[in-house]
Parts: structure tokens; C-alpha cells; sequence
């Protein structure tokens, strides 16, 4: 399985790439938390990238296509959670395809209203310890320490200003993506307001007729 995962911020790629990677044993590959995990290890690249991600917007393309690249390398089924983000990273990615004599199923555009996912993020929490996402409503952390010892934290760039910024990047440089893969007849569309195992269902049922 190889799949991509669009989507505007807080439609659930995270939480459903890590539910689907559970279910099919395809690797999960987060570019946003690679960015996350550079800046955390104090690397001269993760001083690069903070700014950006602290601000809401884009990491260079070249930056983030050696990122994850090695990623793509190693598994033969994954899901792509973040990447591609515009069309040249498309480009990038058949390039990486073509190179590894792989082809794309799917890719899966997550839809929500944007004043829905505004208010979704604001109850986001992501364990320290195991990366897991979290709701405080939807989705709740764990109560026992054996689960997930947590902290259960907020992300820096969950700010209302950052958000915004975030949703107005993806309107004009990612959402066009769907048409990009329609023309290539492997888009699926899901309603990302549904109740999370129902999400979960609908993209695995929209990659298997895909497939
Ligand atoms: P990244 O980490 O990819 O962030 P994002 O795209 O902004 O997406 P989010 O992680 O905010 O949302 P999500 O859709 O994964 O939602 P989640 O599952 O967590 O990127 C961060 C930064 O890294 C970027 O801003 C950029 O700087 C850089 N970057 C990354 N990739 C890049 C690239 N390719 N090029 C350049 N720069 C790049 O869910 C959100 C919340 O909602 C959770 O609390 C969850 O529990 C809850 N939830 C999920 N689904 C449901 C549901 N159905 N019902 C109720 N609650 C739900």
C-alpha cells in the first residue's frame, strides 16, 4: 500500500495514519514530525526549520524532500502523511516513484470546514513520550501511565494566528493537489467530520477500490 493523505490542518491525517498504519502495518510517515523531531534534537537544520514551523508556514521544499526521502527508501508500503504539500513536492515525489519503480494507489483528501477545524485543534494534546495524537473531548488521553506515560502537550503552532496561516497555505498550495491526482484518477474525498473509526473505514474502503 502506498498512500497519500491530504488535507487542511486538524482533518485528522496524523490520527488516521496512525490507526491505518496499526490495521495494515504500512509505515507511517509524518513529515511534520520529522520537522518536529530535528528541531527537538537541537541540529543546525532543526535551527533552520523552527522558524518556520513556529510560524505556521512551509519548510523549504529542497529541505524537507531530503528529509524524507530515506523514509521512502526503506519501506514498500507507507502512508504519506503532510507530504506532498504543493505541486513541485508532487513532482518530486513521482520523480522518487519513478526512481524506485513504485507506483501511488491512492491519495486521500481528509474535508472539513475550516472554522470546525479550528475549534478540533484548540483540544489537540501529543504525547511526548509515544507521539500518539490525542483529543480532550474526542479522543481522550489515557488515564494509566503504562499506556502512555505522556506529558500530554499542546503544539507550538497551534496558536489561533499560526492556524489560520496554516489553513491559508494549505487553501492555496495544497488543496490544489486534489486536482492534480483527480487528473490521474487515484483522488478519493472523505468527509473528515465523521467520528474518527468512521474515518478510519472510509479511507481504507476508497484505497482498497483504488488499488
Ligand atoms: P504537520 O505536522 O504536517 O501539520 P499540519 O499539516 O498542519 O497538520 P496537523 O498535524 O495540524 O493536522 P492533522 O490533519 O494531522 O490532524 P490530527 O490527526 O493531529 O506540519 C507541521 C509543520 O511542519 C508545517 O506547518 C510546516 O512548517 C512543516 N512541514 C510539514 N510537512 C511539510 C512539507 N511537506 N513541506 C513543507 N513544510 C512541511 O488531528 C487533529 C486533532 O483532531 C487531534 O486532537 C485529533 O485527536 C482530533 N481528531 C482527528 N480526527 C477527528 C475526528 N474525525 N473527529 C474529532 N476529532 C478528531
Amino acid at each position: 500500500m502506498r498512500i497519500v493523505l491530504l488535507g487542511p490542518q486538524g482533518a485528522g491525517k496524523g490520527t488516521q495514519a496512525q490507526r491505518i498504519s496499526e490495521r495494515t502495518g504500512a509505515r507511517h510517515i509524518s513529515t511534520g514530525d520529522l520537522v518536529r523531531a530535528e528541531i527537538k534534537s537541537g541540529s543546525e537544520l532543526g535551527e533552520t526549520i523552527k522558524d518556520y514551523n513556529d510560524r505556521g508556514e512551509l519548510v523549504p521544499d529542497e529541505i524537507i524532500i531530503q528529509m524524507m526521502r530515506p523514509y521512502l527508501d526503506e519501506a514498500d508500503s507507507w502512508i504519506l502523511d503532510g507530504f506532498p504539500r504543493n505541486e513541485s513536492q508532487a513532482e518530486a515525489l513521482d520523480e522518487m516513484l519513478r526512481e524506485i519503480a513504485a507506483k501511488l494507489d491512492a491519495a486521500v483528501a481528509l474535508e472539513a470546514p475550516d472554522e470546525a477545524l479550528i475549534r478540533r485543534l484548540s483540544g489537540r494534546r501529543t504525547s511526548e513520550a509515544t507521539g500518539r495524537i490525542y483529543h480532550v473531548e474526542h479522543d481522550p488521553p489515557p488515564q494509566s501511565s503504562e499506556e502512555d506515560p505522556g506529558p500530554f502537550i499542546q503544539r507550538k503552532d497551534d496558536t489561533e494566528e499560526a492556524l489560520r496561516r496554516r489553513l491559508r497555505i494549505y487553501h492555496e498550495h495544497t488543496e490544489p493537489l486534489k486536482d492534480y491526482y483527480a487528473e490521474r484518477g487515484i483522488l478519493a474525498t472523505i468527509d473528515a467530520t465523521q467520528r474518527i473509526p468512521d474515518v478510519t473505514e472510509g479511507v481504507l474502503e476508497a484505497v482498497g477500490e483504488k488499488a
